[in-house]
């Protein structure tokens, strides 16, 4: 300010002894090197809870403006670690399902949910009618609102309708949904894989090329060997249509993924593989059959300590009914199956141990209809009973 002065003090001078028609030159020279950058400590994250990549933190959030505005919140994901307990719950279709979802949602115990696939069926309504997405979308806010949903793609996300000029496929589903597939260095939000608690996720899709060379086998096949086990003991795949399905519904849909990728499953040692797509629950043993090559008639599914459990849940309710019409016999790779409704929970114990219970919708929630003490494939690839 000082400096200023001075120096309007020494122009006024300078122009009253020369008489010209000009302006005023100012002889003031701003500092000539270059301006150093501020140093990025002058600006360090906000602490506490509103500093992005908290553990375990809850978030408060608004949406909306006046009186349109409306509160939720939502708690972050514990950090990773090998024996940080951790509760998915587990459902499939929940078009009409209303008592699927509030059973589900009764239970305080779900941390985030495993969703495998078929979200609104809008696609079995007139020009598919997105009406149905945004109904969907308010039936299932009370859960999806304050909790992770992991989004697995359904043969009713498709949304395919050239007949109205609608050539591309799950533009709904991805318009809505969106998931951080950029993270694990996937090209596209069908497949893609998340880290949460003891758990590695992987999601594929059933609907988007997985033959050799195509972007979804080269990224699984660079993903699989990036699990490390001591950090997420826990490999779990979601993906829509079981592999290991006997029912007469959607029968063998899923065989062609399976032949493509049930090697790398049991080479990885992936501990569950949770489906959809089924009206039904079912669970196997853990089998696989990856030996056969066109010539030497190995085609029958064998006991495989190394493979995983497959769990069908395609049973949360929808509207084409349930799908009663299981082979008979049962086949020995499957342990259990019903054609009812439910929703299925997975309680992460530790490293070696989880529970998986399912629970039918004619019961009440606490009812367990189906349970199983899973021992981790990397640290306890012991057998489970029943
Ligand atoms: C869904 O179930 C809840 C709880 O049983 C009930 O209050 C609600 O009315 C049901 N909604 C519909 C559309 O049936
Ligand atoms: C039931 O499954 C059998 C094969 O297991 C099939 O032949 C039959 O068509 C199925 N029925 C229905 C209604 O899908
Ligand atoms: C298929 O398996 C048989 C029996 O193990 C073996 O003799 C044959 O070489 C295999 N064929 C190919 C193409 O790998
Ligand atoms: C892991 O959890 C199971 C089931 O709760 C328990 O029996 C076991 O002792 C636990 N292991 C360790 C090392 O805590």
């Amino acid at each position: 300010m000082c400096q200023l002065k001075v120096l309007f003090l020494f122009l006024t001078i300078a122009a009253a002894g020369v008489v010209c028609s000009g302006g005023v030159t100012s002889s003031f020279v701003r500092k000539s090197q270059p301006s150093v950058c501020m140093p990025l400590n002058t600006f360090p994250p906000p602490s506490g809870d509103n500093a992005p990549e908290q553990y375990d933190t809850l978030y408060n959030y608004e949406l909306g403006t006046g009186d349109a505005a409306r509160q939720f919140c939502f708690t972050t994901a514990p950090k990773a670690g090998p024996d940080v307990p951790y509760t998915f719950g587990d459902l499939g279709q929940t078009y009409d399902s209303n008592q699927t979802f509030e059973h589900y949602f009764s239970n305080p115990e779900g941390q985030a949910m495993l969703f495998v696939g078929d979200l609104c069926y809008a696609d079995a309504h007139l020009y598919h009618d997105n009406n149905r997405w945004d109904a969907w979308g308010r039936f299932v806010e009370k859960s999806t609102a304050y909790q992770p949903w992991i989004w697995t793609a359904g043969n009713h996300e498709i949304d395919f309708a050239p007949e109205i000029g609608e050539i591309v496929p799950f533009k709904p589903f991805m318009h809505r949904y969106h998931v951080p597939y950029k993270a694990s260095k996937s090209t596209s939000p069908l497949w893609y894989s998340i880290k949460r608690a003891s758990a590695y996720i992987i999601v594929l899709s059933s609907y988007s090329a997985y033959g050799k060379y195509t972007p979804q086998y080269n990224w699984l096949e660079q993903e699989l060997p990036k699990v490390n086990r001591a950090e997420t003991p826990w490999l779990i795949v979601l993906l829509h249509s079981p592999w290991y399905n006997s029912n007469g519904y959607h029968y063998m849909e899923g065989e062609s993924m399976r032949v493509m990728f049930e090697s790398w499953f049991v080479e990885h040692k992936v501990d569950i593989v949770f489906a959809g797509h089924v009206h039904s629950y079912e669970r196997t043993k853990r089998f696989s059959n990856v030996k056969y090559n066109i010539t030497n008639g190995l085609s029958t599914p064998v006991k495989d300590p190394s493979a995983p459990v497959y769990v069908t849940i395609g049973d949360g309710g929808n509207l084409e009914g349930l799908a009663n019409n299981f082979s008979d016999p049962q086949p020995s790779y499957s342990a259990f199956r019903e054609a009812s409704y439910g929703h299925g929970m997975l309680r992460i114990k530790n490293r070696t141990h989880a529970h998986f219970t399912w629970h039918r919708n004619h019961d009440n929630e606490p009812v367990v209809a189906d349970s199983v003490w899973l021992s981790n494939r990397h640290w306890y690839p012991e057998e489970e009973q029943n």
